[in-house]
């Protein structure tokens, strides 16, 4: 797989999809001949809760990931980039979002802990973007609970080199000019 495409817009025309799209084919063209898109809306996904919990801790100690949950993280592990879009919701992202990363952070899918300790990465994606709008604008003293987050993820599990944020901030302010936003970000 070549590009997979984690969409995690809920709303129907979504601004953050309308400004993925433009960085697909912007600077992701060359990526784009074999997009794999995930509508994170559509899934029946379960969280971890205590009895997957306990599936998912016998599945990683035995090293058999044969259950449907570690179908993300295989799927993720595969791709060769990755395109992340979402929401800014509640100075973060979406929780549904945040459930499908939950059952892509697999240890022995998409990362490990070698014998010291330290991360392994097993993902195959050199690149990661994450592509994101909110309503206002978000101050330099708030904490980033939504790119940084998956940074982090990006940086301390899958040892992706190379990941960037493309953002559109005040889309819902009075007056504002949404096309202009997206198009300014798309080429930022
Ligand atoms: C549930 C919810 C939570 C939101 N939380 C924030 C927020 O914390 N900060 C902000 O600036 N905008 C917030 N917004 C506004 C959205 O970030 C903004 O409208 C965004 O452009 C929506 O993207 P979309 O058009 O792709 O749905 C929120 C919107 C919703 C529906």
């Amino acid at each position: 797989m070549s590009l997979l495409f984690v969409n995690a817009c809920m709303r129907e025309n979504s601004r953050t999809e309308r400004l993925a799209r433009m960085v697909l084919q912007g600077r992701m063209q060359n990526a784009v001949q074999d997009v794999v898109e995930l509508r994170i809306s559509d899934l029946d996904m379960r969280p971890l809760d205590q009895e997957l919990l306990a599936a998912y801790s016998a599945s990683v100690s035995q090293a058999k990931y044969d259950h449907p949950m570690f179908a993300y993280a295989k799927q993720f592990a595969e791709a060769n980039s990755i395109l992340i879009a979402a929401p800014f919701w509640n100075f973060s992202i979406p929780a549904k979002l945040h459930d499908y990363l939950e059952l892509v952070c697999s240890q022995g899918i998409t990362f490990d802990v070698d014998s010291s300790g330290a991360y392994v990465s097993l993902c195959k994606a050199k690149s990661l973007v994450f592509v994101c709008t909110s309503g206002g604008v978000i101050g330099e003293a708030t904490d980033d609970h939504a790119f940084g987050y998956v940074r982090t993820l990006a940086r301390q599990f899958w040892h992706i080199s190379q990941v960037e944020c493309v953002m559109a901030q005040g889309l819902d302010a009075p007056g504002a000019n949404v096309e202009a936003l997206l198009e300014a970000a798309s080429r930022a």
